[in-house]
C-alpha cells in the first residue's frame, strides 16, 4: 500500500518530531492535538528546527517553506477520515490509548494502519480496543525524532506481514533505520535501557560514587553520548519510573524494581529537564 496522507496524534516533543520527518519525507501530515496552543508549540519547535538546516545549508528556505506547507493542524480525530497512516503519540496511559484507538478505528478509512509511539505499553492490548488488530503496530521512535536513525516496530500478536512491510518501507522513506521486535514488556530498546538507567540511581543511592563521576564513567568509558543519569533527566524521571514499573509488573522479576531514590524524585516533582530539576538542574 501507499502511504501519502499521515496524521500524527500528539503536538508535543514526540508527536511534532514525527510530524516534521514525516513532512520532511514529502508525505502530507495532519498533525492532531486537543488543543490549538499545543498545535502551535509544536509548529515552533519545528520551525526552529527547520531554521537551523537552512542556516546549516541543509535546506533551502523554499524547502522549509514546502516542508511546513505539507503540515496542517487538527483538533479533531475525525480528521483520521483520509489518513492512510496514523502515528499517536499520546499520553502513556492505556485508558486514553484505547479510547483514541477506539474512535480511529470508526473514523479512519478500512485501508488505514493504526501505529502507535508507545515506549511501553502493549501493541496487543492497544490494538484489542479496535476492530483491526491485524492493522495495528508499535512505531517506536527516539528522541530527539530529528536526529535519531532508529525505529523499533514493533510486531503485535495479531499485526500482518503486509502491515509490517508498509510501515518498514515508510520509515525508510523517513531516513530511519526500521528493527523489529515482537510484544513484549519493554520491546527491546526499553527493557535494556531502562534497567541500566535504574541500576544508576541505586549505584547513586548506594554512595557508589557522585552523579558526575557515574555520568563520566559511563560517557567516556563506554562512548555513550549522555550518561545514564543525564539521559534519565533528558528523557523525563516520571517516564522512567513508568517504564520500570511496565517491565515489572510485565515480567512479575524484581530485578525490575525501580530504585527507591527514582520513586522519591518523582514525587518530589524533580522529573529533569522539562521541570528544570531532576539528577542535574537546568535553567
Ligand atoms: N531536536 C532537533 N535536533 C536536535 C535536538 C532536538 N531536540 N537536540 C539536538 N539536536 C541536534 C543539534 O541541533 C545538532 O545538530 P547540528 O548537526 O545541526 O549541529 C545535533 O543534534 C547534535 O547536537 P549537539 O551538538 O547540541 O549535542 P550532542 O552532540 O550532545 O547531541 C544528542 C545531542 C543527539 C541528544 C546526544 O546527546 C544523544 O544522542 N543523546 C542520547 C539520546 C538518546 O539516547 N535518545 C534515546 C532516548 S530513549 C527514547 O527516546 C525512547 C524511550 O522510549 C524512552
Amino acid at each position: 500500500m501507499a502511504i501519502q496522507n499521515v496524521m500524527v496524534i500528539g503536538a508535543g516533543q514526540m508527536g511534532s518530531g514525527i510530524a516534521q520527518v514525516c513532512a520532511q519525507a514529502g508525505f502530507n501530515v495532519k498533525l492532531n492535538d486537543m488543543k490549538q496552543e499545543a498545535f502551535d508549540r509544536g509548529i515552533a519547535t519545528i520551525t526552529k528546527n527547520l531554521s537551523r538546516n537552512v542556516e546549516k545549508g541543509r535546506m533551502t528556505e523554499e524547502e522549509k517553506t514546502a516542508v511546513l506547507g505539507r503540515i496542517s493542524s487538527s483538533l479533531d480525530l475525525k480528521d483520521a477520515h483520509d489518513a492512510d497512516i496514523v502515528i499517536e503519540a499520546a499520553v502513556e496511559n492505556m485508558e486514553i490509548k484505547h479510547s483514541i484507538f477506539k474512535t480511529l478505528d470508526e473514523v479512519a478509512p478500512k485501508h488505514a494502519i493504526l501505529a502507535s509511539n508507545t515506549s511501553s505499553l502493549p501493541i496487543t492490548e492497544i490494538a484489542a480496543a479496535t476492530n483491526r488488530p491485524e492493522q495495528v503496530i508499535g512505531m517506536h521512535f527516539m528522541n530527539p525524532v530529528p536526529v535519531m536513525k532508529l525505529v523499533e516496530i514493533i510486531r503485535g500478536l495479531a499485526t500482518t506481514d503486509e502491515v509490517y512491510k508498509t510501515v518498514e518501507e515508510m520509515t525508510l522513506k523517513l531516513s530511519k533505520t526500521p528493527v523489529e521486535c515482537n510484544d513484549f514488556p519493554g520491546f527491546v530498546s526499553n527493557r535494556i535501557l531502562m534497567p541500566m538507567i535504574n541500576e544508576a540511581i541505586f549505584t547513586l543511592q548506594e554512595g557508589v560514587a557522585t552523579k558526575e563521576a557515574i555520568d563520566d564513567i559511563m560517557r567516556l568509558g563506554m562512548n555513550h553520548p549522555m550518561g545514564p543519569l543525564q539521559l534519565a533527566d533528558f528523557i523525563g524521571l516520571d517516564t522512567c519510573l513508568y517504564i520500570m514499573e511496565v517491565l515489572h509488573d510485565g515480567f512479575g522479576d524484581s530485578k525490575y524494581r525501580p530504585s527507591p531514590l527514582l520513586r522519591q524524585y518523582v514525587k518530589a516533582g524533580w522529573l529533569g529537564k522539562k521541570t528544570g530539576r531532576g539528577f542535574y538542574e537546568y535553567s
